[in-house]
């Protein structure tokens, strides 16, 4: 599969690299833009310095998922492949999705190539997996997620569960990265599935 990763600048990079190594791992094509502010969340988050140039970041980032540089695109790279409904890719995701680019998202509005890389998928009626970040929601974003999932998108919120019983950092990650995976109908490790189990609750059958 081809798989677009888009990185905004929301809370929520360690989400971002888990999916984009469990997408190399499944050999799978990954094309990658961040946002200006995506660059930076990912610097704070994976690296501690929320400071640090965006070129580091984004070197740093290719080579811990283990990217292929060539398929790493400039924000305003509107010559990319992931710019185009006619180039053949699979998917899209936004990683994490900052209410800003889920706001331009859902008005159709493209102002840099993660949110011209989801509109495309919209139009081409492919798959577009969005995972937001925020808490609490105003109404105007729970109407701007509404308004995609109609349009066709997937919703995705950042939102670890603990059924799971997770004991680190990186199962809580691994939890929303799985669930991801699920979405763009890809498989994964990450999450192990839940088969049920007879619990307290039915004392009758
Ligand atoms: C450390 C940090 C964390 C942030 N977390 C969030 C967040 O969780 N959700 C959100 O919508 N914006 C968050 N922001 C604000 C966005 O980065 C800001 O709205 C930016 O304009 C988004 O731009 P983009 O959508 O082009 O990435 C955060 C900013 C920083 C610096």
């Amino acid at each position: 599969m081809e798989v677009f990763l888009g990185i905004a600048g929301a809370s929520g990079a360690p989400y971002a690299l888990g999916l984009a190594r469990q997408l190399v791992a499944g050999g799978h094509t990954v094309g990658v833009s961040f946002t200006e502010s995506g660059a930076t969340v990912c610097g704070h988050e994976l690296y501690g310095d929320l400071a640090m140039p965006r070129d580091e970041v984004i070197d740093r980032f290719i080579a811990d998922a283990g990217l292929d540089p060539a398929n790493v695109w400039a924000p305003k790279d509107y010559a990319s492949p992931y710019a185009s409904g006619s180039a053949r890719w699979d998917a899209a995701v936004v990683v994490p999705c900052s209410m800003s680019t889920l706001a331009t998202i859902a008005q159709g509005a493209e102002q840099n190539l993660v949110q011209r890389a989801a509109n495309v998928a919209l139009k081409e009626g492919r798959r577009l997996v969005i995972v937001p970040r925020e808490t609490p929601l105003s109404l105007i974003q729970l109407e701007n997620l509404t308004r995609l999932k109609r349009a066709g998108a997937e919703i995705l919120p950042a939102m670890p569960a603990f059924y799971q019983l997770p004991s680190t950092l990186d199962d809580m990650v691994d939890f929303v990265v799985g669930k991801a995976c699920n979405l763009l109908g890809i498989e994964q490790s990450s999450l192990a599935e839940w088969r049920g189990q007879r619990s307290a609750l039915t004392d009758t059958r």
